[in-house]
């Protein structure tokens, strides 16, 4: 039989996905509802749903379902979602177009999209504290904290974010610039997809080894996903990514492709994706489209 292409099997799950995220939400009929309609229409406007994919990909390398691994794969979606919507406003990125539709605050306005990533980050936390995420008490304890701790302040997207608008604006040497620009795409991106793949082996009981692998491998891609976006910016077509380009140069940010230029930096990420698969060869064959998804998530056009 043809082997399925990783594009292929990740738009599979990421209609699967969607059709479950009406179950997630009520609309109040008073006029609070348009928030609500906000935190929706940002969800469901596109999105390649890669963190949810990671979730349960990893997960399934243990046996756990789709159905119960979707709890955690939804409140990472939401959570980074809220983490896009923010990014767009025009106190942050300025952007008018997201996923290849206007950005929350043009959609609605500037302090709807604000408390519409509000809603979706508490929201998040609201979906991992079901007793049907995990039954297990202490696994979800474990899951929500270092959830909290990869979407926070102190060394997590928060974190990053508050980095990168910085960032541009100090004058640094070379030296300390690379170990910044690490800094901020570990910690703006990183963190998040580290924490589906950290996530997925937490519900599925991986041992040490295991989850020290996992863990590995997804720090190497969350760098090499951050890179790619970088250079997506710079040479991809608008309307395939969804998203106003060259932004980056215009805003003056520090990206691995500001400071070594778009050949080095492919080949960082090049390196690194190759050294993520080799990190969870452990596993197998069961973890092909893992091996598949990093190759995809540096030659992605969007
Ligand atoms: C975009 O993430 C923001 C970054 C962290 C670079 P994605 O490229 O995964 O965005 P969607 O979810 O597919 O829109
Ligand atoms: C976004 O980085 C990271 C987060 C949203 C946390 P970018 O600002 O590069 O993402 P895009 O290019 O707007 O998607
Ligand atoms: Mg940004
Ligand atoms: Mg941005
Ligand atoms: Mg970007």
């Amino acid at each position: 039989m043809l082997k399925k292409d990783i594009k292929d099997i990740l738009k599979e799950y990421a209609l699967r996905f969607n059709q479950e995220i009406a179950r997630y939400f009520t609309f109040p009929q008073g006029d609070e509802r348009r928030v609500s309609e906000a935190m929706h229409y940002s969800l469901t406007r596109g999105g390649k749903r890669l963190r949810p994919f990671l979730v349960y990909e990893t997960a399934g390398l243990f046996g756990v379902s789709f159905e119960n691994s979707l709890n955690t794969a939804m409140a990472l979606e939401m959570l980074h979602t809220y983490s896009l919507i923010h990014d767009d406003l025009p106190a942050m990125d300025n952007d008018d177009l997201r996923r290849g539709f206007p950005t929350c605050h043009k959609q609605f306005d500037e302090a709807t999209a604000i408390i519409a990533g509000d809603g979706l980050l508490t929201y998040a936390f609201e979906i991992m504290s079901r007793p049907s995420t995990v039954s297990n008490c202490q696994i979800r304890c474990r899951l929500i904290e270092m959830l909290a701790n990869a979407a926070g302040a102190f060394n997590g997207m928060v974190a990053g974010q508050m980095l990168d608008l910085i960032g541009s604006a100090y004058s640094i040497r070379k030296d300390d610039q690379e170990d910044l620009i690490k800094r901020i795409e570990e910690m703006k991106t990183g963190r998040l997809l580290r924490y589906a793949v950290e996530a997925g082996a937490v519900l599925g009981g991986a041992n040490e080894e295991e989850l020290k692998a996992l863990i590995n491998y997804s720090r190497r891609i969350g760098i090499a996903f951050q890179i790619a976006d970088d250079i997506l910016d710079v040479t991809g077509d608008e309307r395939t990514v969804g998203k106003t380009l060259h932004k980056d140069e215009n805003q003056n940010k520090m990206t691995f492709v500001s400071l070594y230029g778009l050949d080095t930096s492919r080949q960082i990420a090049v390196d690194l994706i190759q050294a993520a698969q080799a990190d969870i060869t452990m596993f197998g064959p069961r973890a092909q489209n893992l091996k598949d998804l990093a190759s995809y998530i540096i030659n992605r056009n969007h």
